[in-house]
């Protein structure tokens, strides 16, 4: 059986974060979405409510599941019996972030592989800290969170 991880901060989901789950629940046999802390950012959704929302977004997703992490990445990755940690690439200015990560998690484990996937171009402006912002100062955020958590979000964010 295919494992991969899907780990990240989802504060929230984005439409960018769910079109790169549904193009890895076709080609591994289970995604593991895992729900993390980012060290650096205060998240201004909760973990729980983070975890909900990406469960929400893929109930009809048979063969994703969702969970929250602390700890070390790469021991989630092994706990959950996977070798394989998936990330999206947006644009040149990911890179540096996310080549580091990788290559840090490879010095600790390095069974565990990190595959990246180019997201989708139509969301390659889109982030989680753009919908805070346009959520909060009331912009329109329809286009950018997936229709199910919509109303959520807005609520959440409206000041
Ligand atoms: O949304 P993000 O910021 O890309 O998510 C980052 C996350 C939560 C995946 C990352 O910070 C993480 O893996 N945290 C767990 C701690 C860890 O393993 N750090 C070492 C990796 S270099």
């Amino acid at each position: 059986m295919k494992i991969c991880i899907y780990p990240g901060s989802f504060d929230p989901v984005t439409n960018g974060h769910y079109d790169i789950i549904k193009r890895s629940a076709q080609l591994f046999d289970k995604v593991i979405v895992a729900v993390g802390q980012n060290s650096s950012k205060k998240t201004v959704f909760s973990t729980e409510e983070r975890v909900q929302f990406i469960k929400k977004v893929t109930e009809h997703l048979p063969n994703v599941e969702v969970e929250s992490f602390s700890g070390l990445l790469v021991d989630f990755v092994k706990e959950k019996r996977a070798n394989v940690i998936v990330k999206g690439l947006r644009a040149v200015s990911d890179f540096e972030y996310e080549f580091q990560m990788a290559s840090m998690n490879h010095k600790l484990a390095p069974n565990i592989e990190t595959i990246f996937m180019m997201t989708s171009i139509k969301y390659s402006y889109l982030s989680s800290s753009i919908v805070r912002e346009v959520g909060r100062l009331g912009g329109c955020i329809q286009s950018l969170v997936p229709e199910v958590i919509l109303e959520d979000i807005q609520e959440k964010l409206r000041p």
